[in-house]
């Protein structure tokens, strides 16, 4: 099967909705490749859902590489995108070119996405200029959270909506294929995407963009407390894992797992012999000494 194009995700554009949702594993980049998730994006908001820490910024290339390529093994159809992390991209041209490139060579990724457009757009054009394919992101952009101070509404003034609306034009002349913009006013992330020919993925941008993403683990529920506003849960996945492993955990205290079913029998005859030969209290002595026999048994 082949996987969805940039050019495919452009031509979407005034004809359907795209969806776009977040993966950092292989099994859950797998549930959405099957159920025709347009763009799958590792994002670096792996730093915060996946690893604990309160922003994106301790995101590195080295666990991004890592992500995007469980990722990658996972996508069949939908188009992969790789998240740049912080610092990757934003100091020097070379630099983010030999980023960039590693998550097409390495991670086969089909394309990166940078945030913000002002500050990088000199990276943004050097990438783009290798033929690497950049998908913009402006609006609320997580990597700028110091910068404003925390995750606010973007565009809710005059300039800085006019800003955004530039910032737009200024991406598509760049020549990026899709831009996201996060936490935007409505009717603003509607506007800017009448203002330009390639498709808008909205995040917390109303209805009018042309696409939507969310991060899986909100849309799946796997946090009890947290929610964003712009999101919505699907699922409450914290509550279906915590009740399996109070299950599991119960079974095993009463000795309910594992079962017949999960457990290997030994040829009678052999467990016989086993047992005429073993020295007598051998077996009670390997026990008091936590050494098991070694497991030969192929379970797969
Ligand atoms: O990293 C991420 O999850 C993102 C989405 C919010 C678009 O950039």
């Amino acid at each position: 099967m082949k996987r969805i194009s940039v050019t495919d995700i452009v031509a979407a554009k005034n004809r359907r909705k795209l969806v776009m949702l977040t993966a950092y594993d292989y099994s859950t980049a797998r549930i959405l490749d099957e159920c025709g998730i347009d763009i799958v994006l590792a994002g670096d908001s792996y730093a915060m859902v996946g690893q604990g820490h309160s922003t994106t910024l301790p995101a590195t290339m080295e666990g991004m590489l890592m992500i995007t390529s469980s990722v990658s093994r996972a996508c069949r159809r939908s188009l992969v995108v790789a998240d740049m992390p912080f610092l990757s991209y934003q100091t020097d041209l070379k630099n983010a070119r030999m980023n960039a490139g590693m998550f097409l060579k390495q991670a086969d990724a089909d394309a990166v996405k940078v945030e913000n457009s002002w500050n990088v757009r000199d990276m943004i054009k050097a990438i783009v200029d290798i033929d690497i394919p950049v998908m913009g992101h402006i609006g609320l952009t997580p990597q700028s959270v110091k910068r404003m101070g925390g995750y606010r509404v973007q565009g809710k003034k005059l300039d800085s909506a006019l800003s955004l609306i530039e910032q737009a034009g200024e991406l598509e002349q760049l020549g990026v294929f899709a831009i996201v913009l996060e936490a935007v006013p409505s009717e603003l992330a509607a506007m800017i995407t009448k203002s330009v020919s390639i498709p808008t993925i909205g995040i917390g941008a109303g209805p009018g963009c042309d696409g939507q993403v969310l991060v899986i683990n909100d849309l799946l529920g796997t946090d009890k407390d947290f929610l964003p506003r712009h999101a919505k849960k699907y699922a409450d996945l914290h509550g279906v894992i915590g009740s399996a492993v109070a299950r599991f955990k119960k079974d095993v205290i009463n000795g309910g797992f594992p079962g017949g079913k999960q457990s290997f029998k030994m040829d009678p005859a052999l467990l016989k012999e086993l047992k005429k030969t073993l020295p007598r209290g051998k077996n009670e002595d390997r026990q008091k000494s936590g050494k098991t026999p070694e497991n030969s048994i192929n379970i797969l």
